[in-house]
């Protein structure tokens, strides 16, 4: 049974801040709990499905198809999710290996919002890897509209500041609630003054550090496993705790 709490978690941030990575640790953690996890991958600038699946079979499922459709259906969802195989709670939904902007017809807000309400009927839980390119993704912007909580990651170098300053006004509106954003801090450097950039983000709830073993996890495909090592567990702390707030019933 689906559950009736907050279910849906939108992840924004600047580029390469670390979101993809992030929302594929947080779906782990949720279906450590038997939990089924939809994770949406709104990137189609650059799709994140050949990016993150370990598979020598070729990718059917889009999400392109999905959002192009007339009307969505939770089995047209269902037949272009793919499931990363090692664990069968967890479904992944994005744009495959080759496609682009120009592979589907345009789709309208309406679509983006219809996907997300069926799948929160047809998941426990779903977590939204948001685009970067807000003005290029119907489907990111509808997501940091609709999700329960959203978790706005920014990392220590003048970009993402950049970044936010040049992206945080088109989500100034009311129905984005920005200032209830999770703020945190991602792939944090020991070297890097994080102090001085939690300022500049107005103070950070979470500091996600970096670890030497995510990144190899990340070129080689295997962000679903385990992680072990004492920087790993204070990772770990930190994902667990932010899927506790933003998941919780607090
Ligand atoms: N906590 C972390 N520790 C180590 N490397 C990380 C961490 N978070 C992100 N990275 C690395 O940073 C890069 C960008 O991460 P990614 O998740 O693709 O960012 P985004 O989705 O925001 O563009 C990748 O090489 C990834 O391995
Ligand atoms: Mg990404």
């Amino acid at each position: 049974m689906p559950n009736k709490g907050k279910q849906i978690l939108a992840v924004w941030g600047s580029p390469s801040s670390g979101k993809t990575v992030t929302v594929v640790k947080i779906a782990k953690e949720l279906s450590i709990n038997r939990k089924n996890v939809a994770v949406v991958f709104c990137d189609e600038v650059c799709p994140v499905l050949p990016t993150v699946l370990k598979t020598k079979k070729t990718v059917e499922g889009s999400i392109g198809e999905v959002l192009s459709a007339p009307s969505v259906t939770q089995e047209l969802i269902l037949k272009n999710c793919v499931c990363p195989g090692k664990n069968s709670y967890i479904s992944f939904l994005g744009y495959k290996a080759g496609e682009n902007v120009f592979t589907y017809a345009e789709y309208a807000k309406e679509r983006a919002v219809d996907l997300l309400v069926l799948l929160r009927h047809i998941a426990d839980y779903v977590v939204v890897d948001c685009s970067s390119a807000l003005t290029d993704s119907i489907l990111s912007t509808a997501a940091l509209e609709v999700a329960d909580t959203v978790l706005r990651l920014g990392s220590c170098d003048l970009k993402s500041v950049s970044y936010f300053m040049s992206c945080l006004p088109l989500i100034a509106d009311r129905r984005f609630k920005p200032e209830k954003h999770i703020r945190a801090l991602s792939n944090v450097k020991p070297r890097q003054d994080s102090g001085g950039y939690e300022n500049t983000y107005g103070g950070v709830s979470y500091r996600l550090p970096h670890v030497a073993a995510i990144e190899e996890q990340f070129y080689s495909l295997a962000l679903l496993d385990g992680l072990s090592g004492k920087e790993a567990k204070a990772y770990e702390t930190v994902i667990r705790a932010i899927t506790e707030e933003a998941f919780g019933n607090g």
